[in-house]
């Protein structure tokens, strides 16, 4: 049973009188993710990603369709006990510390006291806070704010936790850290869910990802489906690949170019691969290194929502 799943998953907002103005936020959306897995939400501003996590948070209902925590739908009370929340721009009062803010939704969650203690310090260190705990937040930079948002987030030991853009103005330092501390909960079995907008971070540590545009689901899948761009290799050498070599790599059957004095080439079968590195070798160029070529996420997401707009 997967610990998130939507079937057709529509909401429809309606405003105006005799609800003329619709706005189809989510359309028929269908999302699995599985335990321990790290899934990314992508899409452009207004693509529907807050009132998915919002119909799972059960804060906003659905039109039609289903959402379904641990096979159940949401609901059900129990559920979200399993679940933890860091929500985009989130607010604590000022005069909190950080250690306060745990101990205030610690309180909340109706955490036995004893129990509570031992929590904070444990997610204190979690997310490397400790020395900081007794700091008023006023005083904290936003890589702290939100290192101590996802201690909130986990106070209640979720089995699932919801992150809404969690690295969103943080320093490339504050955001590997984040990263970090992310993989380690995936790898204690925790099951992340997080919407993003910084594709490069999503990239980094997603295992599959999901592209939404305007409620609708344009793709989903695996990372390195969206990086790979086929058959495609770099190649790195010393020495000198003058026309009548590059001729001869090209009636390998490979298609050939050389740029910036790196050769790409693409084939179809590995033996060619293998011939055109015989090939170079045997014409006395040096080959230093050769690796699959990959395409960001980023190319990939822009390709992908400008394709979509050319139908
Ligand atoms: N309460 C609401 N009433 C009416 N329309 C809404 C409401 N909440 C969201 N919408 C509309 O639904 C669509 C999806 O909004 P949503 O906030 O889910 O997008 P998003 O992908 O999270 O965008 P962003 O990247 O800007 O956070 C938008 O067109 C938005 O204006
Ligand atoms: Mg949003």
């Amino acid at each position: 049973m997967n610990p998130i799943e939507t079937q057709g998953l529509t909401k429809i907002f309606t405003s105006g009188l005799m609800k003329r103005f619709e706005v189809r936020a989510l359309d028929d959306v269908s999302i699995n993710v599985s335990k321990g897995e790290i899934f990314g939400l992508l899409g452009p501003n207004g693509a529907g990603k807050t009132t998915f996590v919002r119909i799972l948070l059960g804060i906003t209902y659905p039109t039609s369709g289903n959402a379904l925590l641990f096979g159940e739908p949401v609901s059900r009370h129990y559920n979200k006990k399993k679940v933890g929340f860091l929500p985009e721009n989130h607010r604590y009062p000022m005069h909190f510390s950080g250690e306060g803010v745990l101990r205030y939704f610690g309180t909340l969650s109706g955490i036995d006291r004893s129990l509570l203690s031992k929590r904070v310090d444990n997610l204190l260190h979690l997310v490397n806070m400790t020395q900081w705990r007794k700091m008023k937040i006023k005083k904290y930079s936003k890589g702290m704010l939100q290192r101590i948002g996802l201690a909130q987030a986990l106070i209640n030991d979720p089995e699932i936790l919801f992150l809404d853009e969690p690295t969103d103005g943080v320093d490339p330092v504050g955001r590997k850290e984040i990263r970090d501390i992310l993989k380690r909960l995936r790898n204690e079995g925790k099951t992340i869910f997080l919407n993003s907008h910084l594709l490069s971070e999503v990239e980094l540590i997603s295992d599959r990802v999901a592209i939404l545009k305007k409620g609708q689901v344009l793709k989903s899948g695996a990372v390195d489906e969206f990086t790979t761009t086929g058959d495609e290799y770099e190649i790195k050498y010393d020495g000198n690949i003058d026309d009548t070599l590059l001729n001869k790599i090209k009636s390998i059957d490979a298609s050939v170019r050389l740029e910036n004095g790196t050769l790409y080439i693409a084939a179809e079968s590995k033996e060619t691969v293998n011939s055109v590195l015989d090939t170079l070798r045997s014409n006395g160029i040096f080959v230093k290194s050769m690796s699959q070529r990959k395409s960001t996420l980023e190319d990939s997401f822009i390709n992908l929502i400008n394709e979509e707009q050319k139908i």
